[in-house]
């Protein structure tokens, strides 16, 4: 297969494609890995604005390691450059290189490490426990509704002391933020419909958000919110205040949503991976949620651009401004590293997934938690509703970024 021609791999970019039958789209990522890892994929008929797609494991990791080579501030980390308008929205560490990266980072990573978050593992467990008993008595819910889009939502709020009454504000603003490619979330697909859709869904959070900063500042609390605004010469920018937050509560629940969705989907598709988790829970705790999150690679891709002539990956020689596209969701599959890859193995060990991106400057801010909240959830889910099942196909997300379940119906009983 030659790379130029790869004509399979313009699929990439259409997003019906994303819908239709995943196998297919298994065995094109995996004739890619194995024969053509690199393919140049055109988006217009003129291929000016193509991109390198990136299907290999040792590749992902090889150039999240090199931001010198493979930048993320030059047009952002999406396919398309972040248009003009959005920028003043967007645009937050995730898009950004050194050396503002390195200093917002250090500032805002304060409240995610590892030993801030062990208190929070009683407060998911309340959190969940309560959100189960709010579930539809009948036995029945739309499960990325009534639980799964909840739980991550509660946290990420609750650390950065965003009141409960906004809750369903949030969940509605980061749907169309995240899912802006899907038709249920903006009508107006045009160009011009999403980028006006996304602008008033990101201004209405900062002006959640202002009001907040405002009253932590005069009444501070102990919240994530306080921390960023309190009075310290190191700290936020009112607007790298703004797009920190709306990068958080997009990625603290849209994410982790579908990974705690995809976890319930895959443990129904496999009941004896579920009754040996279910029948040991501790045992394999920390093994099913990285397989889990491997499975589900919430997030498909993120782009990077590359800074000079001359860069080289392999045998591949790129040239400066040209778009590489990390595509975890392959990765994730990749045969050189995992074995039998398209198993579901709640004791699979090694499991180096890069579902949080790779090691890098960028690594998942917020992994710690989302590995909390998977490893609490479940276990909550496991005791206070043993029997829950997924039923029926599940409402996928029209998209290539986010590997999105929209709804999918669930069958328990109380016992
Ligand atoms: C299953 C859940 C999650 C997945 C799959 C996920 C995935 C990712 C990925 C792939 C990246 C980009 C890595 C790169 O470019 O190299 C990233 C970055 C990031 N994530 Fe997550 N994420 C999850 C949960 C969270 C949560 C819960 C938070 C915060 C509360 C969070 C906050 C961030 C931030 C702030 C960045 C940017 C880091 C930087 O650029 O320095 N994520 N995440």
């Amino acid at each position: 297969m030659n790379g130029a021609e790869s004509l399979a791999f313009s699929s990439l970019n259409d997003l019906s494609w994303w819908l239709a039958d995943p196998a297919e789209r298994e065995a094109t990522f995996a004739r890619h890995r194995r024969d053509d890892p690199r393919p140049f994929v055109r988006i217009s008929p003129q291929g000016e604005a193509g991109f390198w797609a990136l299907t290999r494991h040792a590749d992902v990791l090889e150039v999240s390691r090199r931001p010198d080579d493979f930048c993320s501030g030059e047009g952002g980390t999406q396919i398309f450059d972040q248009p003009e308008q959005l920028r003043a929205y967007r645009g937050s560490i995730i898009d950004m290189d050194n050396p503002e990266h390195a200093r917002l980072r250090k500032i805002v990573s304060r409240g995610f490490t590892h030993q801030s978050l062990g208190p929070l593992r009683g407060e998911i467990d309340a959190t969940s426990r309560e959100i189960i008993r709010e579930m539809p008595q009948g036995g029945e819910c739309d499960f990325v509704s009534e639980f799964a889009a909840l739980l991550p939502l509660r946290v990420i709020s609750n650390m950065l002391g965003v009141p409960r009454e906004h809750e369903q504000f949030i969940f509605n603003a980061t749907n169309v933020i995240l899912g802006a490619t899907d038709a249920e979330y903006i009508s107006d697909q045009s160009r011009a419909g999403i980028e006006k859709a996304v602008t008033a869904a990101s201004v209405a959070l900062i002006d959640l958000l202002s009001g907040l900063a405002e009253e932590r500042v005069a009444h501070p609390r102990d919240d994530v919110i306080s921390k960023l605004v309190a009075a310290d010469e190191e700290n936020l920018t009112p607007a790298e205040l703004a797009r920190f937050f709306i990068l958080l509560v997009g990625a603290g629940n849209e994410t982790t949503r579908n990974a705690i969705t995809h976890g319930l989907l895959a443990l129904t598709q496999h009941p004896e991976e579920r009754d040996r988790w279910q029948a040991d829970y501790e045992r394999y705790a920390v093994s099913a949620v990285e397989e889990i999150f491997r499975w589900a690679t919430p997030v498909i891709h993120f782009r990077r651009t590359v800074t000079r002539d001359g860069v080289t990956l392999g045998d591949q020689t790129f040239a400066k401004g040209d778009k590489v596209v990390l595509w975890y969701n392959s990765a994730n599959r990749d045969e050189q590293v995992f074995t039998d890859p398209y198993r579901f193995d709640i004791a699979r060990d090694p499991n180096p997934h890069v579902a949080f991106g790779a090691p890098g400057p960028h690594f998942c801010l917020g992994a710690h938690l989302a590995r909390l909240e998977l490893q609490v959830v479940f276990k909550a889910l496991f005791e206070e509703l043993p029997d829950i099942r997924a039923v029926g196909e599940p409402q996928m997300l029209r998209s290539n970024f986010l590997h999105g379940v929209k709804h999918l119906q669930a069958r328990y009983t109380r016992p």
